[in-house]
């Protein structure tokens, strides 16, 4: 559809940007905190490791002043859950509760809606010691995790996210460094999907314990979606699509809103003895559960091929979030000769994100919130001290100019938060791989001065949000 005219961005749109608490704060085991899996995990050659990060821990500060410049109305970032509680469960750590407090109250000041994740890949590594999400007891851990964030900060924040990108610790798991298996596992498919499960149904109980002790707050779930196209019009390609359509998004989705397992899914699963076990409660607990809006991650599209059953290998575990991957007799990933690619291989699809975003405002009929979006490149630092990430520019015109195009076809949007407010260190790439668009001046070994420039795209975006995205001209 050519549209005659663009409908204009709602007025009080979240402009803002994201980040996760692993990957931005450092302070790694500080003030009280216990190591989650990922300071336990074994960092990838050449990569830096987690314990300073961008230092935000220290610095928020300066940092919020300096989203404030850039006129944000929403901030995303996540709760490092053993902050608040160092085992997971029991002792809640005063310290921790004090940072997100202060965190909170900073954004306020500048008038910065605090959009929370509750849980990004940072699973207590004491609970992964008693099994993980693989323990039925997970359920009831991240409830109550829920209930004292609530607690302590639901008089403040409207907007609440469950797991950010369920979908891709269930598909990409050890490349993340989330996955824990049980010794002697024989059924890792069955295994991995009833720690889905268990994850569904944490999510579902939380929602539902939002709704009860916060009225007014918002909740929704976070995950990764990209629409799948079939490579080709043969029907058999369409039909893998559809499969992976159904694996990587609408399983998510299907679950956090309709609370049912998607049928394709299911059947899937089924014939390969790895349906999860439901406990009592449980699929009432789904039932119960209605997001107030679909946040969610977009990089880019896939496109698929029909795989035969003998002739593929199965790769579903090693890919990274947007990665090709083959599974036998279901789909197997190919390049899409359409689409350019970044730096680090990922392609470009801002159409596709316009597509992916009525595919799910027809499914769901929910707004939706761009939680995540973003380019990752190798930016440089200018003697002067400036970043010309021109790319970055052109990246962020192309998809925000697709959101308008979706708004115009009926989509309904509470915001757009890309990836990343500031630099921070990538799930599995390092500190070299930068999306922020504010530049910290360290390595990937060598800490250096830690200090904050402002790339070009940072005054760009800066301009955006005062024209409420009206003016994208560089
Ligand atoms: C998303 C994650 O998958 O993509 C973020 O929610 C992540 O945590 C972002 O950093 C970009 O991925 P990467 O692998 O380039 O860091």
């Amino acid at each position: 559809m050519k549209h005659k005219r663009l409908k204009p961005f709602p007025k009080d749109f979240l402009w803002g940007a994201s980040s996760s608490a692993y990957q931005v704060e450092g302070a790694s085991l500080e003030d009280g905190k216990g190591p989650s899996c990922q300071d336990v995990k074994e960092i990838p050659e050449g990569t830096s490791d987690l314990k300073v990060c961008a230092d935000q821990y220290h610095r928020y500060k300066e940092d919020i002043a300096l989203m404030a410049e850039m006129g944000f109305k929403s901030y995303r970032f996540s709760i490092a859950w053993t902050r608040i509680l160092p085992k997971g469960t029991g002792e809640v750590n005063p310290k921790g509760i004090e940072y997100y407090n202060n965190l909170i109250n900073e954004c306020l000041k500048y008038g910065i809606e605090p959009i929370i994740t509750m849980f990004h890949f940072d699973m207590p590594a004491a609970l992964d010691k008693r099994g993980s999400w693989g323990n039925p007891d997970s359920v009831q851990w991240f409830v109550d995790f829920a209930r004292i964030l609530y607690e302590n900060y639901g008089d403040r924040v409207k907007y609440w996210l469950t797991i950010n990108e369920q979908n891709v610790l269930t598909l990409s798991g050890p490349v993340i460094g989330t996955l824990h298996l049980p010794e002697n596992c024989t059924n890792v498919l069955k295994e991995i999907y009833q720690q889905n499960h268990h994850m569904l149904v944490a999510q579902a109980k939380a929602m539902v314990l939002c709704h009860e002790m916060l009225p007014n707050a918002k909740i929704g779930p976070a995950p990764n979606i990209s629409l799948v196209y079939p490579a080709t019009c043969k029907p058999e390609d369409v039909i893998a699509a559809q499969n992976f359509n159904a694996i990587r998004n609408w399983l998510y989705l299907d679950m956090a809103v309709y609370g049912i397992y998607n049928a394709i899914v299911w059947s899937w699963l089924e014939e390969n003895d790895a349906t999860p076990t439901f406990a009592p409660g449980d699929k009432e607990a789904m039932k119960n559960a209605h997001p107030d809006f679909i946040g969610f991650n977009y990089y880019n599209t896939a496109t698929v091929a029909a795989s035969d059953l003998d002739a593929a290998e199965e790769t579903a575990l090693m890919g990274d979030q947007q990665s090709g991957r083959e599974m036998a007799g279901i789909f197997k990933q190919v390049d899409n000769p359409n689409l350019p690619k970044t730096e680090f291989g990922w392609e470009i699809d801002p159409v596709g994100f316009r597509a992916t975003t009525r595919e799910m405002y027809s499914r769901y009929h929910l707004p939706l919130l761009v939680t995540e979006n973003g380019l990752g490149a190798y930016d440089t630092l200018t003697e002067d001290g400036k970043v010309h990430d021109a790319y970055r520019i052109h990246y962020y015109q192309d998809h925000i100019r697709q959101i308008q195009e979706s708004i115009s076809d009926g989509t309904e949007f509470l915001g757009y938060n890309p990836w990343s407010a500031i630099d921070l260190i990538s799930t599995h790439e390092g500190m070299v791989k930068r999306y922020g668009f504010i530049y910290v001046d360290r390595d990937e070994f060598d800490l250096k001065t830690l200090d904050r420039f402002r790339k070009d795209s940072f005054y760009w975006y800066k301009k955006v949000i005062a024209s409420n995205g009206e003016d994208l001209s560089e």
